[in-house]
C-alpha cells in the first residue's frame, strides 16, 4: 500500500494519474519535511520517504519515463530524502533557491512589466510568431498549482476560422487564442485532495503568467470569458473528454491601440485588516505605527 493505493491498483492506474498521485506525495510526505529537517533540524522518521518511494517503483516498473523534468526533480528529493535519513547533514540544498532582491535596474524591468501589462482588444494583421506562443505557455506552466498537481491544459488556437467561431462579440477576432482548461481526472483521488476551487485559481495563476509573458514580448493580450455556449462549443469542436474542463483564456495580437490604464482603487482601500505590522511604516497613511486595521 502506498499512500491510499495498491500497488496492483498502480500498477493499473492511468499514467497521468499515478503521475499526480506522486507529486501529491512528494508535496506532502517529503517537500514540506526534508526542508524543516536539513534547515531546522527536526528528525526524520524511520518511513521518511517510503510511500513515494514504492510509488516510484511502481513508475519505474511499468517502464514509465524517468527523465520526465517533474519526475527527475521527485527524484533529486528521494536521494536527499535517503541522505537525510542515513544522518547525513546537508548544509545547503544543491541548486536550491533562496530570494533575492532584484537590483535596482532589474526591479525597473519588472514594474514595467507589471504595472505596464494591460489589456488589449485590437489587433493587427502581424501573426504571432510560434516560438512567442512556446515562451508564454511555459511561463503559464511556471505558475504556483494547489499540491503542485498542474493540473492546467491548453488549446492553441491559429485558424482564422476556429477563431471565428469562437470569437468574443465585444472586441476584435484575435491571432491566437490560448484556451485555458483543467485536467479532472483524479483530483478528488489524492490522498489530501485541494478543494475544488484550487483547479480554477491554478488556472487564473498560469492566466496571468501568460499574460505577462506575452506582455514582456511586446504582444498584446486579453484575457476572456467563455459563454457556457462557447465552452460546449469548444467541447464538442475538439471532441474532449468529460475529464476536461473548459476554463477561460487568453486572447494575443500584435496590439493595434493605446489604452488608459484603468486605474486602481488604492491597495489601502482593499485591506480589511493588517494586524502586528512589523515595522510600523504606514505608507497608506490610514494606520497608526503599531495600530491593528480593523475590519470594514
Ligand atoms: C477573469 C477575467 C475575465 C475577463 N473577461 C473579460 C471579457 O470577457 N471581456 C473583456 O473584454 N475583458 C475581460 N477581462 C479583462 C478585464 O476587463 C481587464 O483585466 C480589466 O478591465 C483591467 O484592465 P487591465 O487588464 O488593462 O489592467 C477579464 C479579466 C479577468 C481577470
Amino acid at each position: 500500500m502506498a499512500g491510499r493505493f495498491t500497488k496492483d491498483e498502480m500498477m493499473q492506474m492511468d499514467p497521468t494519474f499515478l503521475r499526480m498521485h506522486l507529486r501529491e506525495r512528494v508535496h506532502h510526505t517529503i517537500e514540506h519535511q526534508l526542508y524543516s529537517i536539513i534547515h531546522q533540524g527536526r528528525r526524520p522518521g524511520p518511513a521518511f520517504g517510503g510511500v513515494v518511494r514504492e510509488i516510484f517503483d511502481v513508475w519505474q516498473a511499468r517502464g514509465l519515463p524517468t527523465d520526465l523534468p517533474d519526475i527527475k526533480w521527485m527524484r533529486t528529493l528521494m536521494e536527499l530524502a535517503e541522505r537525510v535519513k542515513r544522518g547525513e547533514q546537508i548544509e545547503a540544498v544543491p541548486g536550491g533557491y533562496l530570494p533575492e532582491p532584484l537590483n535596482p535596474q532589474d526591479m525597473q524591468a519588472w514594474e514595467k512589466l507589471l504595472l505596464g501589462r494591460r489589456s488589449y482588444r485590437h489587433w493587427d494583421d502581424r501573426p504571432v510568431p510560434s516560438w512567442m506562443v512556446e515562451k508564454i505557455l511555459e511561463a503559464g506552466m511556471w505558475a504556483a498549482s494547489g499540491c503542485n498537481l498542474q493540473i492546467w491544459r491548453f488549446i492553441v488556437i491559429e485558424d482564422p476560422e476556429v477563431l471565428r467561431k469562437f470569437a468574443n462579440l465585444e472586441f476584435e477576432v484575435e491571432k491566437v487564442k490560448i484556451v485555458c482548461c483543467v485536467d479532472t481526472r483524479g483530483y478528488d483521488q489524492v490522498q489530501y485532495p485541494p478543494p475544488k476551487k484550487n483547479q480554477l485559481l491554478d488556472v487564473g495563476a498560469a492566466l496571468q503568467n501568460m499574460a505577462l509573458m506575452a506582455h514582456a514580448q511586446g504582444l498584446g493580450g486579453c484575457w476572456s470569458t467563455f459563454s457556457q455556449q462557447q465552452i460546449d462549443g469548444i467541447h464538442r469542436h475538439f471532441q474532449l473528454p468529460g475529464y476536461i474542463e473548459v476554463v477561460t483564456y487568453l486572447s494575443l495580437g500584435w496590439a493595434a491601440e493605446k489604452v488608459l490604464p484603468p486605474q486602481r482603487m488604492s491597495y489601502s482601500e482593499a485591506i480589511l485588516a493588517w494586524v502586528g505590522k512589523a515595522d510600523g511604516n504606514c505608507a497608506g497613511g490610514k494606520d497608526r505605527p503599531g495600530d491593528a486595521m480593523m475590519v470594514r
